[in-house]
């Protein structure tokens, strides 16, 4: 019997053609990192200088790579019998026997790696875009910014990137944060783009980023970038003109576990120091995080047929979004 935890193999292959985050540039400068990408574990290193990703398994007797370290030549060193490994995944020495021969076969499957704004991104097959989602507001030279995560949330990849782009639950979940209190929410016209979807709403919410400021309420303009499969843009435009922008994407580790990366960046007019900023948005994201690992099942069904789910007129983005899984898988 197939697994619960599996992910459906026509989505499968899709996933494996598309990018996804495995790390922020930052964590693997000290060290390699271990994630699960598509249910099989990825090992994430530097190695000369690039950001590189392969299979987390040494071939010699199996130890998990990330949990090794860098030598003084820039190599990934399994923390087992100390094999070093290279940026292309090829075994370059082992210290114990300098003359020994290497056979072939000491080498690690890797994946194709890219790193921009600030994470690094993996593809395990051919991928269908040669670059990862264009976020390019986030290397502006005059914005603050912050990354948060990551974080594992305990559902879908699909439901991270469905409840990121729905803004009829700011009223509920995110009462106490930046939600409003009763209006009506405006119309989102989802139009569809080369990468997947964009769309425009005004929103009435309190206007603070902190959780401790004003509670003013605002309306502001919610503009959202989605690239497909799971990575959102939210540009968010104050009425002081003050220009807030989310990122969000999330790696699919299995049918129903992800792991969430989020950053932001912001003109700040008022100029406010980033930490009240980042701790509210990471309030905000375990708002989002609780009522997801709630929902049932923990994955989107994209047959359509038996989601036993039933859409109303402010799911655009979502029956947008499952049209375009469907078309895929
Ligand atoms: S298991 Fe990696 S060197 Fe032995
Ligand atoms: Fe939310």
């Amino acid at each position: 019997m197939a697994s619960a935890h599996r992910i459906d193999p026509g989505e499968f292959e899709v996933l494996s053609r598309q990018w996804h985050p495995v790390a922020r540039c930052d964590a693997i400068d000290d060290g390699p990192v271990g994630v699960v990408m598509l249910g099989r574990p990825v090992v994430v290193f530097r190695s000369g200088g690039r950001a590189c990703a392969a299979s987390d398994r040494c071939p010699h007797r199996g130890s998990p790579l990330s949990m090794g370290s860098y030598d003084d030549d820039d190599c990934l060193v399994c923390p087992y019998h100390g094999l070093r490994y290279g940026a292309d995944g090829r075994c370059v020495a082992f210290p114990s026997r300098p003359d020994a021969r290497l056979p072939s076969r000491l080498s690690l499957e890797t994946l194709h790696t890219r790193e921009r704004h600030g994470l690094v991104w993996a593809c395990a097959a051919e991928p269908t875009r040669d670059d990862p989602p264009d976020w390019g507001f986030y290397d502006r030279p005059d914005v603050q910014t912050f990354q948060i995560g990551p974080v594992h949330w305990d559902v879908s990849a699909s439901r991270v990137a469905e409840n990121f782009n729905d803004v009829a639950h700011f009223s509920t979940i995110h009462r106490v944060t930046f939600g409003p209190s009763d209006r009506p929410v405006g119309p989102q016209k989802v139009i569809a783009t080369e990468r997947g979807f964009t769309s425009n709403v005004a929103v009435y919410q309190q206007y603070r980023n902190t959780l401790d400021g004003s509670v003013e309420e605002i309306e502001a303009d919610y503009r959202y970038d989605f690239t497909f499969p799971f990575s959102s843009m939210l540009t968010i435009t104050y009425p002081d003109g003050e220009i807030e922008c989310i990122q969000l994407t999330a790696l699919p580790e299995s049918a129903t576990s992800s792991l969430v990366f989020q950053q932001s960046a912001r003109t700040n007019l008022g100029g406010d120091p980033v930490e009240p900023w980042r701790d509210f948005q990471a309030a905000v994201n375990e708002e989002d995080r609780v009522i997801c690992e709630a929902l049932r099942p923990r994955q989107v069904s994209f047959r359509l047929d038996d989601t036993g789910e039933v859409a109303l007129p402010t799911d655009a983005f979502s029956i947008a979004y499952r049209r375009l899984w469907k078309s895929l898988s």
